[in-house]
């Protein structure tokens, strides 16, 4: 392996290696789990899902100091193996308030009618915003960016689906005014966050959807990633993480075994080529990455990090395994998404079928 564990930098950020821990919401904290992720040998944590705005449900955000315990817990117990923590910035793709009422009045509602309204919120949500309201998102990316670089973070990832995927999509992006152009509520997050703490590195996930198959509404469409990239780079972002574009059904964005169309190893490939093709920043791809051989061939091939969110949580020794030569050891991710997507739909702590079995 000897690209995959050579240092490299995103901006003026170095690590020790190129494997990324993507960005995996939790459903709690995750202290034990970066723990043992920074342990076995990974040379970035990326923190899933953290709000620029006061989040629901008490996770983790970055509106305010409130959360800087948290997060200078989980920086010394990465730093301290020598890796690297980055927050994941991201705002909703819907009304928080709104949804919020939802939830609350689920009982009278019925779960399918909440779903309903929900998704119609996100249907509309992009184009009922003002030209002033989006100003203000824009401006609470760059404030949470502050918060990101006083809290001790030297990188940031900006979530380039949830609302900036409603953004840059023609399916939902209908505007009139000048974030009628896709790329250009995206872009002036990214300047916000620049401009704000000019020493943050700044990752984009940039998220694409293809027509055919019909996969991921939101996001970019995968003919209109070199506008977008080209976009990206000028506001000022540093490198990509290539993913599967939502807002339709977790089930194509953290695909199972099973999946018609998203079955092999590095399953999002055919949306990194995109982007490796026009980008002149590092590509980080993500997709059922799971084997050193492939994880190497990928750096190979010009990827300048690999992102394994699933293998991962299965196996947090992967990195030191694969390195070491001893790839027999690895408990390899069967792509089930029993306990780690089943995890959070049923809004229970993250798990994995296999350690439990091999843990007792
Ligand atoms: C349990 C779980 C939670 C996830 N949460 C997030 C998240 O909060 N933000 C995000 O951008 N991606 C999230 N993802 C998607 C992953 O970052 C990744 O793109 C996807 O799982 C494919 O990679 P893999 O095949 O290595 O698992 C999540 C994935 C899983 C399995």
């Amino acid at each position: 392996m000897e690209r995959l564990f050579t240092p490299c930098a995103i901006g003026n950020v170095k690590l020790k290696n190129r494997v990324v821990f993507a960005p995996t919401s939790l459903g709690g904290h995750g202290l034990e789990l970066y723990r043992e992720i920074a342990a076995g040998g990974t040379g970035l944590v990326i923190l899933p899902d953290v709000s620029v705005q006061p989040s629901m449900l008490g996770a983790p955000s970055l509106d305010s100091g409130w959360f800087f315990p948290y997060f200078r817990q989980v920086l010394y117990l990465c730093r301290k193996e020598g890796c690297e923590a980055a927050p994941q910035l991201f705002f909703p793709e819907y009304d928080l308030a709104y949804v919020g009422g939802l939830f609350q009045n689920r009982q009278s509602l019925g779960a399918e009618e909440v779903r309903r309204k929900m998704a119609e919120n996100v249907d509309g949500y992009c184009d009922s915003l003002s030209e002033t309201q989006a100003e203000e998102i824009i401006a609470r990316f760059g404030a949470a960016a502050k918060y990101a670089a006083a809290a001790g973070f030297r990188l940031v990832q900006i979530h380039g689906d949830r609302l900036l995927g409603s953004f840059s999509s023609a399916v939902f992006n209908h505007r009139t005014d000048r974030y009628g152009k896709r790329t250009a509520f995206p872009a002036a997050v990214v300047r916000a966050v620049k401009e704000a703490a000019p020493e943050l590195a700044v990752d984009y996930k940039l998220t694409v959807r293809t027509e055919e198959p019909r996969l991921g509404r939101g996001g970019v469409a995968i003919g209109e990633v070199p506008e977008f990239v080209r976009a990206l780079e000028e506001a000022g972002a540093d490198s990509f993480h290539v993913a599967a574009a939502n807002h339709s059904n977790l089930r194509d964005t953290i695909p199972a075994a099973n999946h018609p169309f998203l079955r092999g190893e590095g399953c999002f490939s055919h949306l990194g080529e995109a982007v490796l093709n026009c980008a002149s920043k590092p590509v980080c791809l993500v997709g059922k990455i799971q084997h050193g051989a492939f994880a190497e061939g990928l750096v190979e091939r010009g990827y300048g990090f690999v992102g394994l969110s699933r293998q991962l949580i299965a196996d947090p020794q992967w990195p030191n395994k694969v390195r070491a030569g001893r790839e027999e050891e690895i408990r390899y991710c069967v792509y089930c998404n029993q306990k780690c997507v089943g995890g959070l739909m049923s809004h229970k702590p993250v798990g994995c079928v296999l350690r439990q079995e091999t843990e007792g």
